[in-house]
């Protein structure tokens, strides 16, 4: 029976956690067994150590008041101990420790009520070892060692890469491995081929070919929120706002935000004004705005947004701006890190759980010849498309703001954009 691992990598987002939680019980429920990988790709390449530290593995406790399938089942069950919970890194103060183990089986009882927990409860990290083929190589040895096969990836473009390339590079690794005489033969037949999934773990939505990214909706409904309470103190001092939000290639926070806030201007990288006129163009609508009797001001800055010129436009820039040329008393606010953290909305609850079935699908359905998958939505349908695709669509948005084709850009991420 299929043994798969689920990892969650690169920047954290809310429903991580009801990622994995989809896909141990889903996987449990169609008799896989499986495993959690901490730490991300990281943990990856640090695997278990050796066999004396997995002899530490704390005893199984009983489990009542659940339903019995068939004895796969129960043994998952069982297996699950609420480990991954009350762990803590090798060095974390209170908890047991995993004594170095990143590869942790786990059981339905270890991801119960994960879905409404921020963050990633399995850790994350953005490792420089996964990028060298000696990370990649002990990487693949980790896994073989505990017989896994099948690969569930959370993670953003850069992240999904990464899986991309372990899959293609696989079957040279096992080779490699073999030559060393690190498997036996044995190994090297049953674990020829790596099945991967990717799904996209991002607040930033700034994945192509899917209309939403885990974690989105979350951070917009954050942003929304701050936003609320900036307008209540702005009215009463009738002052500016500069608000900054996440979104270091992508505006869609920002837009949206702006839509939903009644914004007065906002700056996105995919649509930026030009360097010599956005000073007075922003001046004159905020200028109207007053005019007609707004006691507020709110602006909306994506972190990476620039002028047509590609010159970053700060909000510090803007608040100055503001001050000098319309005198008003104005405020910046850079939202930071409260926009990724917390606990995920509804729609990050049901999303990557339907998402999360769908990898496990996928990767029971997976052969050889079947390109690597990234699981999205379209059009409220969880969908499965070819993983590279996607990610270098990504890449192609990114590639045309650089050559200035802020067009291109914008029907990339949009193809049915219009201004
Ligand atoms: O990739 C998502 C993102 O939220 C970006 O918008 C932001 O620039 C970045 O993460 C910050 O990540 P970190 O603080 O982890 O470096």
């Amino acid at each position: 029976r299929m043994k798969l691992a689920v990892l969650t990598s690169g920047g954290d987002s809310a429903g991580m956690n009801a990622v994995v939680r989809a896909v141990v019980k889903a996987g449990i429920l169609k008799g896989c067994e499986t495993w959690v990988v901490r730490e991300g790709y990281e943990g990856l390449v640090r695997g278990n150590g050796d066999e004396q530290q997995k002899a530490e593995k704390p005893a199984l406790s009983p489990h009542q008041n659940v339903r019995v399938r068939d004895e796969s089942f129960v043994h998952n069950l069982r297996f699950g101990d609420g480990e991954l919970l009350r762990d803590g890194t090798s060095d974390h103060p209170g908890g047991r420790t995993l004594k170095g183990r990143y590869i942790v089986r786990v059981g339905w009882d270890d991801v119960r009520g994960w879905f409404g927990v921020g963050g990633t409860l399995c850790g994350t990290a953005r490792s420089t070892a996964f990028r060298t083929p000696e990370g990649r190589l002990a990487a693949a040895y980790n896994l073989i060692k505990e017989g896994i096969d099948a690969l569930v990836v959370c993670g953003g473009d850069g992240s999904l890469t990464g899986a991309d390339v372990f899959r293609a590079e696989w079957p040279s690794l096992v080779a490699k491995l073999r030559e060393e005489n690190k498997i036996n033969e044995e190994q090297a037949k049953t674990y020829g081929h790596l099945k991967i999934v990717g799904l996209v773990g991002s607040i930033d939505n700034d994945m192509s070919m899917t209309d939403m990214t885990i974690g989105a909706p979350t951070a917009l409904h954050r942003i929304c929120e701050a936003i609320d309470n900036i307008e209540s103190t702005a009215f009463s001092h009738s002052r500016a706002f500069v608000v900054e939000v996440m979104g270091r290639h992508c505006g869609w926070l920002a837009l949206l935000a702006g839509v939903s806030s009644g914004a007065d201007f906002i700056f996105i990288p995919e649509r930026p004004p030009s360097a010599d006129s956005w000073e007075e163009e922003m001046c004159s609508m905020i200028q109207r705005h007053r005019e007609i009797g707004k006691r507020k001001t709110i602006v909306i800055v994506a972190e990476g947004a620039h002028d047509k010129n590609l010159n970053p436009i700060r909000a510090e820039q803007i608040k100055d701006v503001l001050s000098e040329k319309l005198g008003l008393d104005t405020r910046v606010t850079t939202l930071g890190h409260t926009q990724r953290g917390g606990r995920p909305c509804a729609f990050d609850r049901i999303m990557p759980t339907l998402q999360g079935v769908e990898a496990v699908n996928a990767l029971l359905e997976a052969t050889p010849d079947t390109p690597s998958y990234m699981i999205g939505v379209q059009e409220n349908k969880i969908i499965r498309v070819p993983l590279m695709e996607a990610v270098k669509m990504t890449h192609s948005v990114s590639e045309a703001i650089a050559a200035k084709d802020f067009d291109k850009a914008m029907s990339l991420r949009d193809p049915e954009f219009h201004e």
